[in-house]
């Protein structure tokens, strides 16, 4: 059997490229293999959240988890805070982890530009944390999207430095998962790029229907087609594959014919796709409202997850002090 690992960030909502990207597949892959889903606490300190929004955001993916049918009676819960072996490991791992290679991570250089004035060394060192979290339990599939394939090729290049290193065939090299398919990208609504918590683009999966409107009107389009057949423009290709992941082929179909003889009306398919997200939300939404209130529940889930993650790692974490050479006197 697989050991199947993931987590996401708790840096806010939920949102449709979450959903597509990861939760889908976590959901699809818990009965199969050993799945162990977390929720990336100490990753979201890197932008210093205040101690009430931190807890919040805990707490809300908790709740998205479960309303998105991860099943706590058989996959493995757990808030990586709770798992200190995880930060032993990332100080162990830092040890082999080039400053170069770091610095040369996208995601990192992205962040540069992005928050120059909080440029800490948590964001130099994100790659080995998560190569942490995934060879915590040492995990061979990941399911995650496509820009995170740099971040497990760095897992790989970390876990086989520490094999060489040690010549002990101690870690898996694991692999992204997405079942066969491609690495689902899915775009915000912004006119270009992927939906992103912080990017503004993003439909919530706790969106309320009037919200999820609103935000889907307001997405950008161009003119319109003036040739038969045209090539899309991005923001409007962007449309269609949101559309893709929510309506029907029918659906999908008509407004391609309709884009290809230039009659189509970026109002209709937008009220459609508004119409479409709003039906694939609505139970999970309800889900997601339910949950927040059980908080007894909630702690039950946790509980139980940590115990079964913490087996897992305090085995890994003491196999790989006796490989290191740590010794009792
Ligand atoms: N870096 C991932 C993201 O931003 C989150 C993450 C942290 C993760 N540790 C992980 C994903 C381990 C998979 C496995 O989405």
């Amino acid at each position: 059997m697989n050991t199947v690992l993931s987590g996401i960030r708790s840096t806010g909502n939920l949102h449709l490229g979450n959903y597509f990207g990861a939760l889908k597949n976590f959901v699809k892959m818990q009965h199969e293999n050993n799945c162990f889903f977390f929720i990336a606490d100490y990753h979201s300190l890197t932008t210093h959240p205040t101690p009430a929004d931190l807890h919040h955001n805990v707490k809300q993916v908790l709740v998205e988890y479960l309303a998105c049918g991860i099943d706590p009676d058989i996959a493995t819960i757990y808030i990586q805070s709770d798992l200190v072996e995880v930060a032993e490991l990332y100080l162990l791992l830092n040890m082999n982890a080039y400053v170069g290679e770091l610095e040369r991570c996208t995601s990192f250089k992205e962040k540069i530009r992005k928050q120059p004035d909080n440029v800490n060394a948590g964001l130099l060192t994100y790659p080995t944390l998560m190569a942490a979290d995934i060879l915590i339990h040492r995990a061979n599939q990941v399911p995650v999207g496509k820009d995170q394939g740099q971040h497990l090729e760095m897992t790989r290049t970390f876990a086989n430095r520490f094999n060489r290193l040690y010549k002990n065939e101690y870690f898996p090299q694991p692999v992204a998962y997405n079942f066969g398919e491609a690495l689902i990208k899915i775009p915000g609504l912004d006119g270009s790029g992927k939906m992103g918590k912080s990017e503004g683009n993003a439909i919530n999966l706790a969106d309320e229907p009037e919200v999820i409107r609103k935000k889907v009107m307001k997405a950008v389009t161009d003119n319109g087609p003036t040739v038969t057949n045209q090539k899309m423009a991005e923001p409007v290709k962007n449309l269609f594959t949101l559309l893709k992941v929510v309506s029907s082929p029918e659906t999908v179909n008509f407004f391609t014919d309709k884009y290809n003889d230039c009659s189509i009306r970026y109002g209709d398919l937008k009220k459609q796709l508004a119409d479409d997200i709003i039906t694939f939300t609505t139970p999970i939404r309800k889900q997601i409202n339910e949950l927040k209130l059980d908080n007894d529940y909630l702690r039950k889930v946790i509980d139980n997850g940590t115990d079964k993650a913490r087996a897992s790692a305090s085995k890994t974490l003491k196999e790989v002090r006796e490989i290191i050479g740590f010794k009792k006197f």
